[in-house]
């Protein structure tokens, strides 16, 4: 029988169980179950000091500044650089460029007169030095430890406080009194918290690497990300130098925001024009392809929104979506079926959004459906114009927010036409020479394989 005091956690979700069980019931994760004493419950206890309120206005403010790295792309994510006193945690696949970009960061940090420090618990020191003399970094003025002990790196951040910290990788710290082996949901949690308290107290703006697992956790404690205050994730397609970084979550900013970077030879650069770069290969005569200015937090981004639709081989059509929402998706080819008569019940259908990036808002719907019935109908939709638009169960096409800047995006790439929802098109004739206001699925599907109209009517 269970102990009272003894909880069993999961090491690859975080989730706690009463009793033990060969997999665990949340993620199915085989052997994943740790037994962790949680001790008698402290409350009851009669010598326990009990918190006392304080009146909100007695409460002191610690002012807390914001750091910028200098690396635009990567302050926007954080929100506008990174608080001081708060942590962050950077996930991703193992070399994907954590240690890459914080270095960097660092690096132009320390060169402008922050005190910064690197505590490197996978690499030495001369492999830190190595890499920052592959990207260049002045040298003068970052301090680097490599130390993977949870109380040498807490002597570390007393002894010299620094402005900014890092600590490469949170899964290699271990603290000496726990039994638990390293990288163990019970040391790697003791651990951050014992950092993230360490950085609130001293003011120190903290970033804790964290590498992902093939499953896309953090390996190991999925519960480290209640710990900190902002959780930002490094992703990629598979063999492009191309690499996005997400806010997953964020006390202190917007979670939606993202950065494009690229892996150059001497370091990540900045991609400062992504639109450019995802439509690149884009093959303007095809048909299945629909460009569509999707807004990533506070920037519109053109991403090309691909459909495959073919006869299915099997008994069962397959279905898979990578970019979007599977159920906005599934949605979608319900709908096209329903009102606008595309028989796609029987075919095979893909949906692909280029360069990796994903596309979670209803305003996809639109590109979505007219990629999807583009390819059914072997149509291309025209190739210079985009489309945004949600699209709703009867097949009706709802407004989208912030149409303007949507467009003006699409304008500075260059495409001079777009099929918008009808309330959006008065405002989206201001930005672009055509404008084709849809307020249905039949409307929209009319556009394909039309002809630019001459003289760039505005109906
Ligand atoms: P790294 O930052 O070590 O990844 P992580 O810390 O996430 O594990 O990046 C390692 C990869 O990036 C490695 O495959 C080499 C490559 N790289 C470059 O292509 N250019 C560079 O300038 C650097 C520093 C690394
Ligand atoms: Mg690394």
């Amino acid at each position: 029988m269970a102990r009272k005091d003894t909880t069993y956690v999961c090491s690859e979700c975080g989730g706690a169980f009463p009793r033990w069980s060969g997999r665990c019931p949340n993620c199915q994760e085989w052997n994943a179950l740790e037994e962790v004493r949680t001790g008698p419950s402290r409350r009851g206890r009669g010598d326990v000091a009990a918190a006392r309120p304080v009146r909100l206005d007695q409460i002191e403010v610690q002012p807390h500044v914001r750091l910028l790295t200098d690396i635009p792309e990567f302050d926007r994510v954080l929100g506008g650089g990174v608080l001081s006193g708060s942590t962050v945690l950077l996930g991703g696949e193992p070399g994907i460029g954590k240690s890459t970009i914080l270095l960097q960061a660092l690096g132009t940090m320390a060169a402008r007169g922050v005190r910064c420090l690197y505590v490197s618990c996978e690499e030495s020191p001369s492999q830190v030095k190595m890499r920052a003399e592959r990207i260049g970094l002045d040298q003068s003025s970052l301090a680097v430890a490599a130390d993977t002990s949870v109380e040498g790196i807490l002597a570390l951040l007393a002894a010299e406080p620094p402005q900014v910290a890092v600590v490469d990788s949170i899964q290699r710290v271990i603290a000496q009194d726990l039994d638990s082996a390293p990288g163990s949901l019970r040391q790697v949690s003791t651990c951050a918290t014992a950092l993230t308290e360490a950085a609130k107290k001293g003011g120190i703006a903290l970033f804790l690497v964290g590498h992902v697992t093939k499953q896309g956790l953090i390996a190991g404690p999925r519960a480290l990300e209640h710990l900190v205050d902002t959780v930002l994730y490094f992703d990629s397609e598979q063999f492009q130098s191309l690499r996005i970084l997400r806010a997953a979550k964020n006390r202190f900013g917007a979670v939606n925001e993202i950065g494009v970077f690229e892996m150059t030879g001497d370091g990540l650069r900045e991609v400062r024009n992504p639109s450019e770069l995802f439509l690149a290969e884009r093959d303007e005569s095809a048909t299945g392809s629909v460009v569509m200015p999707a807004m990533e937090g506070s920037r519109a981004l053109l991403v090309e929104i691909q459909a495959l639709v073919g006869p299915g081989a099997y008994a069962t059509p397959e279905r898979k979506a990578s970019g979007v929402d599977y159920r906005r998706f599934s949605m979608m080819v319900s709908v096209l079926e329903r009102q606008a008569g595309l028989e796609l019940g029987r075919s095979d259908a893909f949906v692909n959004v280029a360069g990796g990036v994903r596309v979670v808002e209803p305003a996809a719907d639109l590109p979505l459906v007219l990629a999807l019935a583009s390819s059914f109908r072997d149509q291309p939709f025209p190739a210079d114009a985009v489309a945004v638009g949600e699209v709703g169960l009867g097949g009706e096409v709802r407004a989208v927010s912030r149409i303007e800047e949507r467009l003006k995006e699409a304008a500075k790439l260059g495409f001079t036409r777009a099929a918008v929802p009808a309330r959006n098109a008065p405002a989206a004739k201001r930005l672009v020479r055509q404008v084709h206001p849809v307020q249905n699925l039949a409307q929209a599907i009319r556009l394909l394989g039309a002809r630019p109209r001459e003289g760039g009517a505005q109906q």
